[in-house]
């Protein structure tokens, strides 16, 4: 992926720069962030979900992969960003990331983040259910401020991926559904309210899907949606935003989509279906999260001890593992890797990566063909950028890996190596 190369000795390089050098000066386990990768990916995003005539925004969703210099990247790109806590909230005002680009997300929003939000004066607040609706209210109320928001809705598209991140069977915790008695009433609620500007409707139909088809309903029903609306309520939508989910290559089990020719064809299908149905064209919004990073991270590991079973299974143990990559323990997610200094030897072992943690199921990689390793090689695993750093955990008192992004030769740590010290910061004496 992006600039990934291998040098006339084996030895792997990201972003010009040896994974030995990097292991040498950083340590591991180390996230490796491919800069140019991520930023030729916001501007494909950017420049294909665009059209003559059609308003569109692209809003980076933050839960992927979240730190200052990720949100200084963003604003760069000119991407907006969406936020779905205090935490990412206040990660990216203190990265001076402009609020009035900030969408913020959350079936629960507590009172103290929907203050933080109407105080620092994000963009939306994309609202959930009827309880948050009469908090926001009263919280614009107190503090005399309006604030512009959408509606999550479930258009019951069914999208093919993981059961835990599918978000729009009829029973999500997500949204309210376009089927419910209830669904009306909120519209008009929001619509009539004096303290929200209410402006349209966003969904999100899953993660990690692969097939166009899934897309194109979901944006289908939401402008049907939106039609229907503007006939029963004689409310007029400005904006529909479509959400995230578009798949990412992690072994070859996946087979993501062209994303520049998907991305025009869905800019096409929203202009035109929105004009067949006498809609003055709404704005459309996407929130990719895992497309915009994940192919771009590489996570560096050492290879500690290597042990060959008496049932003739052989092990590489990395200094890392489900802590910095829940993933595989999580959703069975599948990852490719390499020995990033052998690159040039022969796959010719059949190996499991497993990690230090102390459970069976801390495994990253099963049955991988990988050449014969020995302590001291380094493990690369590729496509980790998405949801491994931003889903680390501390279990077993690990310290959390750092973030490092690397460009043109040179590396710049973006994120420290927790240390001790850090691990135990909070713990009361
Ligand atoms: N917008 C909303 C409202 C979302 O809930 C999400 C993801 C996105 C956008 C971005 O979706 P993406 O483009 O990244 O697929 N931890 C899981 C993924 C959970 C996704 C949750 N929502 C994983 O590691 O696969």
């Amino acid at each position: 992926f992006g600039t990934m190369k291998v040098d006339n000795n084996g030895i792997l390089e990201i972003g010009g720069c040896s994974v030995l050098d990097l292991k040498r000066e950083f340590g591991t386990p180390l996230y490796v962030i491919d800069e140019n990768l991520v930023r030729n990916t916001c501007r494909v995003f950017k420049n294909n979900f665009s059209l003559d005539g059609l308003n569109t925004e692209v809003i980076y969703a933050s839960k992927a992969f979240l730190n200052i210099a990720m949100c200084k990247l963003i604003n760069e790109e000119g991407l907006s960003i969406d936020v779905v806590s205090g935490g990412e909230l206040y990660t990216a005002l203190k990265a001076n990331f402009p609020p009035a680009r900030m969408y913020m997300h959350g079936n629960n929003k507590t009172v103290q983040e929907l203050t933080l939000a109407v105080e620092s004066g994000v963009g939306r607040i994309i609202v959930d259910n009827n309880h948050e609706i009469d908090l926001l209210e009263d919280i614009c109320r107190s503090l005399n401020k309006t604030m512009t928001v959408l509606l999550r809705i479930n258009p019951g598209i069914e999208a093919h991926t993981h059961e835990y991140i599918q978000t729009t069977k009829h029973d999500s915790k997500f949204g309210e559904s376009i089927y419910s008695d209830e669904i009306l009433n909120i519209v008009n609620r929001l619509s009539n309210s004096n303290y929200l500007d209410f402006k349209g409707f966003h969904c999100h139909i899953g993660s990690q899907i692969f097939e166009e088809e899934s897309f194109f309903l979901g944006a289908s029903a939401m402008i049907e949606f939106a039609a229907k609306i503007k006939d029963e309520c004689n409310f007029t939508v400005e904006e529909l935003n479509l959400g995230g989910g578009f798949g990412v290559y992690y072994s070859n089990e996946d087979k993501p989509m062209n994303l520049e020719k998907f991305l025009k064809e869905l800019a096409i299908l929203v202009k035109s279906k929105s004009k067949d149905l006498g809609l003055e064209s709404p704005k459309f919004m996407i929130e990719p999260g895992r497309s915009i990073i994940s192919n771009a991270g590489t996570t560096l590991y050492e290879v500690g001890s290597t042990k060959s079973t008496y049932g003739g299974k052989n092990y590489i143990f990395i200094d890392g593992g489900m802590t910095d990559n829940p993933r595989p323990a999580l959703y069975s997610a599948k990852y490719e890797g390499a020995i990033a200094n052998k690159m040039n030897k022969e796959n010719e072992v059949n190996y499991t990566i497993a990690g230090k943690c102390c459970e069976s199921g801390d495994m990253i990689i099963k049955d991988i063909k990988l050449p014969k390793t020995e302590s001291g090689d380094i493990v690369a695993v590729f496509s980790t950028g998405a949801y491994n750093y931003s889903m680390a955990s501390n279990y077993n008192r690990l310290p959390k890996p750092p973030v490092l992004f690397v460009k043109d030769g040179k590396a710049r740590i973006v994120v420290k190596r927790e240390t001790y010290e850090d691990i135990i910061r909070n713990d009361v004496f």
